[in-house]
């Protein structure tokens, strides 16, 4: 299969990796020779990488990078059954991209954009034939997260959906596919985990390592929400819940945090600025401070994990609730492509759905806000005395 990558930034020189290893011959084109050079020379260091660990050997690497062609011209990738768009996210660029591709390629290629935000029948519409656009969204670095979500538009033809989940599966990647909507899965039901957390350190209950150590040590998270907000960037997660909770024209549950605008404005951006929640030396390592006390008090990091859990428990059904993808795959999203100990749902069930209407119910009793609000589908659920799985 001829694949054909437009952008070779950190995500499409990551997916151009994925289809080569797979045996496509990929073309990877960008505008920018440098990105070029800098994606070729990123991919020999990986290899090598992988060598040295031995999961590969040499004849593997010299495969997968024959497998690789660098291009700086739109039109070579006329041959391709596949193209994947991942260049600036900027609506108006991608259109025009768009509809010039399409005036190379054969009818029956599929156009796809690795968009994390924009939606997709925006995108579609910038072709003659949109029935053959759909959305392909990779998680950062594509080699390595298990997960792809695939978003069919409202134009999106069943034969395009079908090629594009064959493809990627055979890349042996999972795929969930999602709903056109804000954030798709991911985005969308991952918002808690930094919301909450930011929620519950302007309240003043706990600190941020108070908080992430909760999440870590109760929950089995892998990381804090503060240090995951640090390693994304304060100015790219802000910059994605404000956009989410613009798109859901404005419901509270969606609502940004003044603590991290700040903490944007301000450049404290997390690892790659050296300082965000914590401080980091030149090498991106986190300097160590000690806990605080309150880090180690066991009742109030269960409260604090048990409060963000339920809170993306209510989202995960919530998602349901509104046919944004079936329940497998809104469970293999977040333990695929964010790394969750346990599927969000299998949880809920875990831990009663009583459990988690009452637990809503006295948030929202708490704070009278909708954000608090309980999902009907866990109401219903818990009247029928039903489960997820
Ligand atoms: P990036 O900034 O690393 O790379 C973008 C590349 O596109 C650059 O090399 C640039 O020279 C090139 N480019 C810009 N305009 C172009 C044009 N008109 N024609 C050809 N090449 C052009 O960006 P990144 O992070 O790889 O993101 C790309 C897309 O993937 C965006 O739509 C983004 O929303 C999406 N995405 C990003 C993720 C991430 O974690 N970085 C995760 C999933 C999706």
């Amino acid at each position: 299969m001829n694949v054909g990558i437009i952008g070779g930034g950190t995500m499409g020189s990551g997916i151009a990796q994925v289809a080569a290893t797979s045996g496509c011959k990929v073309k990877l084109y960008d505008t920018n020779q440098a990105a070029l050079d800098k994606a070729k020379a990123a991919l020999e260091k990986i290899l090598n990488r992988l060598i040295e660990k031995e999961r590969i050997d040499n004849a593997e690497k010299l495969r997968i990078q024959s497998n690789i062609s660098y291009v700086d011209n739109l039109k070579d990738l006329a041959d391709s059954n596949l193209t994947i768009e991942a260049i600036i996210e900027n609506l108006d660029i991608k259109k025009k991209v768009f509809s010039e591709l399409e005036s190379y390629v054969a009818n029956d290629c599929i156009i796809a954009s690795n968009t994390s935000s924009l939606s997709m029948a925006s995108i579609a519409a910038s072709l003659k034939n949109p029935k053959r656009c759909v959305g392909i969204h990779f998680f950062n670095p594509a080699p390595l997260m298990k997960l792809v979500e695939v978003i069919p538009a409202i134009q999106t033809s069943y034969e395009t959906l079908e090629k594009a989940i064959d493809t990627i599966a055979s890349w042996k990647k999972t795929v969930a596919v999602a709903k056109d909507t804000p954030g798709f899965i991911v985005n969308r039901v991952a918002r808690p985990f930094y919301g909450e957390a930011l929620r519950i350190y302007e309240e003043g209950l706990a600190d941020f390592g108070t908080i992430d150590t909760a999440m870590k040590e109760v929950g089995g998270f892998r990381m804090g929400p503060f240090e995951l907000m640090d390693f994304i960037g304060n100015d790219v997660n802000y910059t994605v819940t404000e956009t989410v909770f613009k798109e859901f024209y404005y419901d509270p549950r969606y609502k940004p945090s003044f603590t991290q605008k700040r903490f944007a404005e301000a450049g404290y951006l997390g690892r790659k600025s050296g300082i965000g929640y914590y401080e980091y030396d030149e090498n991106g390592k986190r300097v160590i401070q000690s806990d605080s006390e309150e880090s180690h008090n066991k009742e109030l990091s269960t409260q604090i994990f048990e409060r963000i859990l339920v809170m993306l428990i209510n989202e995960a059904a919530d998602a349901l609730f509104l046919n944004i993808a079936s329940a497998e795959d809104i469970d293999n999203a977040m333990t695929k492509g964010v790394n969750y100990p346990k599927g969000l749902l299998a949880w809920a069930d875990e831990k009663g759905i009583d459990w988690c209407v009452s637990k809503l119910d006295e948030l929202y009793s708490e704070y009278h806000e909708d954000r608090y609000r309980c999902s009907p589908l866990l109401r219903k659920m818990n009247r029928e005395n039903k489960t997820f799985f």
